[in-house]
């Protein structure tokens, strides 16, 4: 095949993954402003799938054993719902103080009912101190913030200097290269301080899983 025919058919094949991932993103993120996890399908359907992240979650727990290593530091979950990574965290990092930040009521009874301490809040509205966070940790909720650019404002007060934040969504439901940038310019955050990755992790072929960095 020519270039010059590649060319034409490779502008149509991505203005259509754009409106299939446009599409999906908005379809998910419908499902959650309608309450969609918190309801018990939702949870029935998040419980049925969410074997499919236990290699992202054990990759996210090593990641934080490996960044707290044995400190009492001051590590939260945005997002945590069911309680997934701060339960596996309570046996791997157990100097750590571990907190999990959740606007469901359901997600965060699923967590209090293993024993896993979550918060009424979202990323928007973090409550907690200024300067009080050591690390923030989010997995496959990113996607779900209605205000990311606020969201990056907020984790950022929280951070104590030298803290930093680790986002790790679905590649391709989540944020692009150049909304995470334009997000950061919009929270007033240094381009140098947040960066986008594909994590190496393969699923059936393909590396599905993105960590957004935001340093204090
Ligand atoms: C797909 S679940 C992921 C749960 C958990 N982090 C995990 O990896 O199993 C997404 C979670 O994000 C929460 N969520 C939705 N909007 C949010 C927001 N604005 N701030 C924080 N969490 C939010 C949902 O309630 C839900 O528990």
């Amino acid at each position: 095949m020519n270039v010059r025919r590649l060319t034409l058919l490779a502008g149509p094949g991505a203005v259509a993954l754009f409106i299939c991932r446009g599409l999906m993103v908005r379809g998910i993120r419908a499902i959650d402003q309608r309450g969609g996890l918190a309801t018990r399908r939702g949870e029935r359907a998040y419980g049925s799938v969410a074997p499919l992240f236990a290699g992202l979650h054990r990759h996210v727990v090593d990641d934080v054993v490996s960044i707290v290593g044995n400190r009492p530091a001051v590590v939260i979950d945005i997002g945590a719902g069911p309680g997934d990574v701060l339960f596996a965290l309570t046996w791997r990092a157990p100097v750590a103080v571990l907190t999990g930040v959740e606007p469901s009521r359901k997600m965060r009874e699923l967590a209090a009912s293993r024993g896993v301490a979550e918060v009424d809040g979202s990323a928007e509205t973090l409550p907690l101190e200024d300067g009080s966070v050591d690390l923030a940790v989010s997995t496959l909720s990113l996607h779900h913030w209605d205000r990311p650019a606020q969201a990056f404002a907020e984790i950022r007060r929280v951070l104590r200097p030298g803290g930093q934040a680790r986002l790790y969504d679905v590649r391709f439901a989540t944020y692009t290269e150049a909304e995470v940038r334009q997000f950061a310019h919009d929270a007033g955050l240094g381009a140098a301080t947040v960066r986008r990755s594909v994590l190496e992790e393969h699923v059936l072929g393909v590396r599905p899983y993105v960590l957004i960095t935001l340093d204090a």
